[in-house]
């Protein structure tokens, strides 16, 4: 091309002949954020009331009725599919997590009461030892302190299969084991489950981000941290070996935890992976957007369908988020 023909392209090509109104943006709009790509997390305990989570404003730590109740609601703003995190009590915490695969615990039995009242709900389940550990620690811990993978991954496939035997639909494998979603595709085959779906949290990063979860679960470590298991912030290749890992041991979906801060992390998967992408927009990411907006800093409607958009666009199918229930309502107003 000359340089005159260059020029007069340029001035010919008028990117804003595209944004003149509403109607002609929604015509070229490459994204979309809809109430059928998005999974709602929520908290469960074994008691009758029902508690607010104050680190995590607008969320609650329901009661098995109270969950009833929220999923009825949830249900009304399109949402139709769920992932379960139990704050279990202190009295069945040990230091072998065997609350874990109780399969009249807590879980199994809220999974079988919500399978009853609703067939086609899909219920996504966290595999993990966190919140039945003593030692708040997603894994098995020696003595030494060390947490132990095949040990663990013993547990976390007995886990898994009292969630299959509730009904649930995807099992959520977030503890970082190594060859925890091999093992687990395996138990469930062997035991006729071959229809559950493994969504594994295939780079889940050691986050500061998830402190509002574990105070809503009261799931934190009483000592030392996650970082032999969780992935350090600082990598974005090693992400691409978990990734060829999971899709080697039968994962159906690939997730990347937390979103905001690991767009391209979800953009990497996107280019190397033909599964669906999930992402997890976790608490922490939630919190700051809760706290800037009720002090009148943001304005949380735009903001947050602003940050699902980001995450679609960097390449996620599915987004894990607690503002899941107010994006239909948020549509409509637009
Ligand atoms: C633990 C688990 C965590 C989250 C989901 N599953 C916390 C952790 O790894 O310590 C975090 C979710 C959030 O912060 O919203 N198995």
């Amino acid at each position: 091309m000359t340089r005159t023909r260059d020029a007069l392209f340029s001035a010919r090509s008028r990117p804003r002949r595209n944004r003149r109104s509403e109607a002609i943006r929604s015509l070229c709009r490459e994204t979309t954020v809809s109430p059928a790509a998005l999974v709602y997390p929520l908290f469960l305990h074994a008691d009758k009331e029902d508690c607010p989570i104050e680190a995590m404003p607008g969320q609650t730590r329901w009661s098995p009725n109270g969950l009833l109740r929220c999923v009825e609601q949830v249900r009304e703003q399109d949402i139709n599919s769920i992932v379960l995190f139990p704050r279990i009590d202190d009295a069945l915490k040990t230091r072998k997590a065997e609350e874990s695969f109780n399969e009249e615990g807590l879980i199994p039995n809220t999974i079988r009461r919500l399978k009853q009242k609703w067939p086609d709900l899909t219920i996504c389940t966290d595999v993990a030892l966190d919140p039945y550990s003593s030692d708040g620690h997603d894994g098995l811990v020696s003595d030494d302190g060390a947490i132990l993978n095949d040990e663990t991954i013993a547990v976390l496939c007995r886990q898994a299969l009292a969630q299959a035997r509730a009904g649930a639909d995807i099992i959520a494998p977030s503890d970082m084991m190594d060859g925890r979603v091999g093992a687990i595709r395996q138990t469930l085959d062997e035991n006729g489950f071959q229809d559950v779906a493994i969504l594994s949290y295939t780079a889940k990063y050691a986050s500061a981000f998830y402190g509002p979860f574990r105070g809503a679960l009261d799931s934190a470590p009483r000592s030392g941290d996650k970082k032999t298991y969780q992935m350090d912030p600082a990598n974005s290749r090693e992400a691409l070996r978990e990734l060829e890992l999971d899709e080697l041991e039968g994962a159906d979906i690939l997730m990347v935890k937390p979103a905001g801060a690991y767009l391209d992390i979800i953009r990497r998967f996107r280019d190397h992976t033909t599964l669906p992408v999930a992402a997890y927009q976790v608490s922490g990411e939630y919190l700051m957007v809760k706290a800037a907006a009720e002090s009148g800093w943001l304005n949380e409607k735009a903001i947050a369908l602003e940050t699902l958009t980001a995450i679609r666009r960097a390449g996620a199918d599915i987004i894990f988020t607690y503002f899941a229930p107010q994006v239909k309502g948020w549509l409509a107003e637009a």
